[in-house]
């Protein structure tokens, strides 16, 4: 039952449609223009559907249908749905990387909204940085505001193979490179390994975000669970634009639901689904969005008391499709509901925990006991040291143990060109206890922090049987990645982090049990290095490059620009 908290004449879009003055009567006619007649909107909720369809843009190309199914439901409930375009993040397409536009998504949503005549929002998203993105520019307007997450895509499938995003295809690459399987083989591969609209259904960054939004309350219950092609992703959409039109009326915002403890929720959530390291960033942008403190020390924290209990690729064997088979995140959530905030609010008016009551598991394999856990505490540690004094981040789990304390001699690559032109060379002089290090693939140094944390392991350590080293960045990684690769190192070194002054054959020391990465060189010599080193020169004079270098913080903060953080009020534009 709704509680009408708004009056027609409250709502925010009265301003162009309601009143009776020159500029109403160019809005009226623009509109009828558009074949609507008055009783399609008077008084009613103008519903915007925010979507990042496009036909570049793989993991939303079954939102068009989408977008119907959600007006469907907007018509239903009494609103007026107004679908407006925003930039799409293309994972597989955008360079040098989605990450260096999600702000730019975050600042659209936010000016569409505020700009034109909203009264609440569906933000239509799935693909990795569209999530964080979409929800960082609502969280700051701060109007009614729903998520539809786009859903996984169905299971890859090669022969009587399974295979799943991103993983897979190093296998088969290397399978390939190998003489173990051929090019007309590799082609097959190519054609099924993602067969149906949605974004990757491996536990990547993707299915990460829609998690964390779901648990963060931000989506119907369930919905971010739902396989894109499944007709249920449809009713799914249709329901939630049912739901906004309620929310306006209830005037139920983010920042009203959003608060310590459900972000509390969403990272509990992402440590069971052993989500990707890219939660961090995005999570404390979040948060720093609806000012709510949020450290990487909570992180680590909730880390050491969180089971990891969904066995999907990478960290296990299955696939998203089959996570929704086996009763989705609520039943995940049901699972560890002794660890959640139950009593968070949600988009749907309800508590996280009246969503998930009842909630089953239908596959235990897929879905562990906790007895059963994958992993079961630690799966994420925060490191912090000389080397990383804003903190690092590694996924114990992914790494061979034998490295989780570990000391060697750093072998230094200033950025990923040099990275590139020397990794596989015979004459390089590494052994398997070298510490790779790579600079300049932080957020500015980069720029856009890329997932290239990962860094390959050389050719003639391969050939050593060696499969894993201590790697150290900057950078970011995919979810879809492993190995022992300390990432997100703050600050970075483009910006004058004491990664800038790690020279080859450097000892550098790891401790993840004491939480600590260590540069073995005395104060004054750092101190020496620090006062020889030079920033480099800006990498870009003009346009959007040049905003982001002068704003992008750093991290351990979010990578958010510094002017769009916190809650300041923003002036409603005057309608002249
Ligand atoms: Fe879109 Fe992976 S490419 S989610």
């Amino acid at each position: 039952m709704t509680v009408r908290r708004k009056q027609p004449e409250q709502l925010r879009s009265h301003r162009w449609y309601g009143v009776n003055d020159v500029r109403s009567f160019g809005h009226r006619s623009r509109t009828a223009q558009m074949g609507y007649s008055r009783a399609d909107y008077a008084g009613k909720p103008v519903i915007a559907i925010i979507n990042t369809w496009s036909d570049i843009n793989p993991c939303h190309s079954h939102f068009r249908q989408r977008a119907e199914e959600v007006k469907r439901g907007i018509w239903q409930a009494g609103g007026f749905p107004v679908e407006i375009p925003a930039i799409t993040l293309s994972e597989p397409f955008q360079k040098p990387t989605t990450m260096l536009y999600r702000n730019l998504l975050a600042m659209e949503t936010e000016e569409l909204l505020r700009s034109y005549p909203a009264d609440g929002a569906v933000l239509m998203g799935g693909c990795d940085k569209t999530t964080p993105g979409l929800l960082m520019g609502a969280i700051s307007m701060n109007m009614p505001a729903i998520y539809m997450p786009g859903g996984p895509m169905l299971r890859g499938n090669w022969r009587d193979q399974t295979l799943g995003s991103g993983s897979d295809v190093w296998k088969y690459w290397a399978e390939l490179r190998a003489g173990n399987i051929n090019e007309d083989q590799w082609q097959e591969i190519e054609n099924g390994i993602a067969r149906s609209p949605g974004h990757c259904m491996t536990m990547g960054t993707a299915s990460t975000m829609t998690s964390a939004s779901e648990a963060l309350g931000f989506t119907l219950p369930g919905a971010a669970s739902i396989p894109a092609a499944d007709s249920r992703h449809a009713r799914m959409a249709t329901e939630t634009g049912r739901r906004i039109v309620d929310m306006v009326w209830e005037d139920l915002k983010p920042r009203d639901f959003l608060t310590a403890a459900s972000f509390d929720n969403a990272i509990t959530a992402v440590l069971a689904i052993g989500g990707s390291t890219n939660a961090l960033v995005h999570l404390v942008a979040l948060a720093r969005r609806a000012g709510i403190p949020l450290t990487l020390n909570r992180f680590d924290e909730l880390s050491r008391t969180t089971p990891l209990i969904a066995n999907i690729r990478p960290a296990g064997k299955y696939l998203m499709e089959d996570f929704f088979y086996a009763g989705g995140l609520r039943a995940l959530l049901a699972t560890i509901g002794d660890k959640l905030a139950l009593d968070a609010r949600t988009v749907n008016g309800r508590t996280l925990g009246e969503n998930v009551s009842g909630a089953e598991v239908f596959n235990r394999e897929v879905i562990l006991p906790r007895d059963r856990a994958l992993v079961a505490s630690g799966s994420l540690a925060v490191l912090r040291g000389n080397l990383a004094p804003d903190g690092a981040v590694i996924k114990p789990a992914a790494a061979e143990p034998r490295l989780l304390k570990h000391s060697g001699p750093a072998l230094v690559f200033a950025d990923y060109n040099d990275m590139a032109a020397r990794i596989d060379d015979p004459a390089l002089d590494v052994t398997a206890d070298s510490v790779l290090v790579l600079k300049n693939a932080g957020p500015l140094g980069a720029p856009g922090m890329p997932e290239w944390g990962q860094l390959p392991i050389p050719k003639k350590i391969l050939a050593q049987g060696v499969r894993d080293m201590l790697r150290i960045s900057d950078a970011r990684m995919s979810g879809t990645s492993y190995g022992a690769c300390v990432l997100h190192v703050a600050p970075e070194s483009f910006a004058g982090g004491p990664l800038a002054f790690v020279r080859d054959g450097d000892v550098i020391e790891l401790d993840v049990a004491e939480r600590r990465l260590e540069l073995k060189i005395s104060d004054a010599e750092l101190a020496r290095r620090r006062a020889e080193w030079k920033m480099p020169p800006p990498r870009f004079e003009r346009g959007y490059g040049a905003l982001y270098q002068q704003h992008i913080t750093q991290a351990d903060q979010g990578c958010d620009f510094d002017f769009l953080e916190g809650t300041a009020p923003t002036p409603e534009p005057e309608i002249h």
